[in-house]
């Protein structure tokens, strides 16, 4: 069973906020129905992917990329978490060989959660980024490692300079624990009324206690920031504590009752057929 503890003895990086808020995600996107192939670049031991692992279903293949991707740490990592078995494509390259290493055909807009964690430079992170276009579903989500980290600055700038110069590939959707998460344009205001409504509290489902600060609206990168809880802020906050742009949304209702239920009862029937 996937527990933090078993996460934390297997060696590596990844925190328990991003354990918290990736289960918090994938949870959602198992709730969503969101279905597809997991991949990571920059495995090391394999204690993020024992995560993926453990969220991987039937069908669902896990992408492992690293400079030489140690099997059989990876192994005993996905073991610990009662994940043996899984299927597996491990790539031992560096990232930027992965384009001419996978059918990029076969696997367009297939995956639905990409972590980007390999070698941290700008000229990485960007082509990864170009790569993640070709991979990522609709609906998925690609998280790059050490976004806004003082420790590369390359890291971001690029990522950054790749959304400018792609405004309609992948949309900032939160920052959070030395991370950015990123989502298709489209599929942001499916994560954001996820963020508003449900994801505080499924955070603190895993333990962890957080502020979510909404310090903008959708005039501007809409994007949320999670940090370890402020009290003077509370579970949701804005600018300065102040009170968040959802407050300023929700005050004006944008669909009667009457549309959200005919809506709902569309979307069901849509399900069915
Ligand atoms: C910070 S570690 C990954 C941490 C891991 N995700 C965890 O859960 O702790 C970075 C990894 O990226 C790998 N790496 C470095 N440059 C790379 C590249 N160009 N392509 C793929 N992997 C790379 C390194 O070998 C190393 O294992």
């Amino acid at each position: 069973m996937l527990t933090w503890e078993k996460i934390d003895a297997v060696d590596g990086w990844y925190g328990f906020h991003s354990y918290a808020l990736w289960r918090g995600l994938l949870d959602f996107q198992k709730a969503q129905g969101i279905r597809g192939d997991l991949f990571e670049i920059g495995v090391w031991r394999g204690r993020s992917a024992a995560v993926l692992a453990s969220y991987q279903e039937e069908g669902e293949t896990l992408y492992l990329c690293d400079l030489k991707v140690d099997d059989a740490a990876i192994r005993t990592a996905f073991e610990s978490v009662g994940a043996a078995g899984r299927k597996l494509v491990a790539i031992s390259a560096p990232s930027s060989q992965l384009p001419g290493r996978l059918d990029l055909r076969a696997l367009h807009q297939s995956v639905r959660w990409m972590h980007i964690d390999g070698e941290h430079t700008g000229s990485a992170v960007y082509s990864e980024l170009e790569l993640a276009h070709q991979l990522a579903r609709p609906d998925g989500l690609v998280v790059i490692d050490d976004f806004f980290s003082p420790r590369y600055p390359a890291n971001t700038t690029e990522a950054v300079r790749y959304l400018e110069k792609n405004p309609f590939h992948f949309r900032l959707f939160a920052v959070s624990f030395n991370k950015g998460y990123f989502c298709r344009p489209e599929s942001l205001a499916k994560y954001m009324d996820f963020a508003a409504g449900n994801l505080s509290e499924a955070l603190l489902g895993y333990g962890c206690k957080t502020t979510l600060f909404k310090t903008t609206g959708a005039f501007d990168t809409d994007a949320i920031g999670i940090t370890g809880f402020v009290d003077e802020a509370g579970r949701i906050a804005g600018p300065d504590n102040d009170p968040h742009y959802w407050n300023m949304l929700r005050q004006q209702p944008v669909r009667s009752l009457r549309a959200r239920l005919r809506n709902a009862w569309r979307e069901l029937r849509r399900r069915q057929g």
